[in-house]
């Protein structure tokens, strides 16, 4: 059987950011999957290319052992499972999956924190992954898809990442929301927060991702970040939040930002840090979505002096999957919007290249994989 695999990091000008070279990546021979007891095994139909899927092509992602099988989001259909399982999955059953596997025994996951195992293996990133026609996947990380269109259900798992940032925040109807960063996770995270009432805005520093974020229907409002004018970022949250003026006990006349009610994190840069901390009101909350790899070093008085309380959010639980499997077939967030690029299995090399080198009008990009099988005339022993 078939699997898409990076051989290794593609030759890549970090100066002039663009691949210099095809890249590495090749549909390959595999072994077929032997489904063990307690397991599905899955017949794969679509994946979603993520930012890390993207950062092992262009080595830039620090997990990857390479080669490696990428791909973490995905949906397909059960061939084999035992009839009498526990979790309701049954022979058929069009399923999306859980793919971040905790060890069990540390002490987050004794704690109920499975998504934040101190030794989490998330398929695709540090083991290998689903893109490939056919996988085993213990059956309580299955979920039913309940009739949602299967290229739908391949992009629950990025919403997941979002939603459960924005969980975090327990974000109400009506709360001002900013999301800093309008790639894919940041655009789900205003689809979240839009869907749970609030008002939403969305920041970035390319104004080809703001007009994509607004084409979606799902912000208010947008904040062009210019990072050549540092100010400008606080003139736009003041013009849309407003401003208090006092004269203060010093006798100093104060003009101070009102800022958002919840700020959200979904870049992973310092600066985009303090940018969320800055536009956070007093007794705000700021999530961290975004994985960052440099260090900050900032006037941290302002947590205290504001009362923020600051959340960071990694990947997502169980709960986040079944209740976005529902919000979305209830037709409540328009999940189907941020799909804005869909390739064959065999142009896979090409959806990595073309992704790598995207100028920004790419959100998420589908992999049409396989299709479901008619299961009474299918015999998986004849599977090349
Ligand atoms: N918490 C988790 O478990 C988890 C899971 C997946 C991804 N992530 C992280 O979430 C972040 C976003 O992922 P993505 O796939 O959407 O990435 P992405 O690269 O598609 O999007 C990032 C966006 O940030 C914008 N940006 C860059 N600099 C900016 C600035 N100074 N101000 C405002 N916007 C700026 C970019 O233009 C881009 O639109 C990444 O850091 C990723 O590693 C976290
Ligand atoms: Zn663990």
């Amino acid at each position: 059987m078939k699997a898409i695999r990076i051989a290794k990091p593609c030759d890549y000008d970090q100066t002039n950011p663009r691949v210099v070279s095809k890249g590495y990546v090749s549909i390959d021979e595999v072994e077929k999957p032997v489904r063990k007891p307690g397991e599905a095994l899955l017949k794969i139909l679509y994946g979603g290319i993520c930012g890390s899927d993207n950062g092992s092509f262009k080595g830039t992602f620090a997990y990857a052992n390479y080669p490696l099988i990428p791909g973490h989001e995905f949906s397909a259909q059960v061939v084999d499972v035992d009839e009498d399982n526990a979790y309701g999955i049954k022979k058929g059953m069009i399923v999306t999956c859980n793919p971040y596997m905790n060890c069990g025994k540390c002490y987050s996951d004794k704690h109920g924190h499975v998504n934040a195992c101190m030794n989490n293996q998330t398929l695709g990133c540090q083991r290998d992954g689903a893109f490939r026609e056919y996988f085993t996947m213990p059956v309580e990380r299955c979920y039913d898809g309940k009739g949602m269109d299967p290229k739908l259900l391949a992009a629950i798992e990025p919403f997941c990442i979002a939603y459960h940032g924005v969980s975090r925040a327990n974000v109400k109807p009506g709360e001002k929301v900013l999301v800093v960063g309008a790639g894919t996770i940041g655009v789900l995270a205003a689809t979240a927060a839009h869907a749970l009432g609030a008002e939403v805005y969305i920041a970035d520093t390319m104004k080809g991702k703001l007009d994509l974020a607004k084409s979606i229907g799902v912000v208010d409002g947008t904040i062009l970040n210019d990072i050549k004018d540092p100010d400008s970022f606080m003139r736009q949250v003041g013009e849309i939040t407003g401003y208090e003026d006092f004269v203060d006990g010093g006798g100093n006349k104060q003009h101070v930002v009102n800022g958002f009610d919840v700020t959200i994190e979904a870049v992973g840069l310092p600066s985009t840090f303090q940018n969320c901390i800055d536009a956070a009101s007093f007794g705000g909350r700021m999530v961290l979505i975004g994985v960052a790899n440099k260090p900050l070093d900032f006037a941290f008085n302002i947590i205290q002096k504001k009362e923020l309380s600051v959340f960071g959010s990694r990947n997502a639980l169980k709960k986040d999957f079944l209740e976005l499997i529902d919000l979305v077939n209830a037709g409540k967030a328009p999940l189907g919007k941020i799909i804005t690029n869909s390739y064959e299995f065999d142009d896979a090399p090409k959806a990595f290249l073309d992704f790598a080198n995207n100028k920004g009008d790419m959100l998420k990009v589908s992999i049409h994989i396989g299709d479901p099988v008619n299961l009474d005339s299918f015999d998986y022993a004849k599977v090349q």
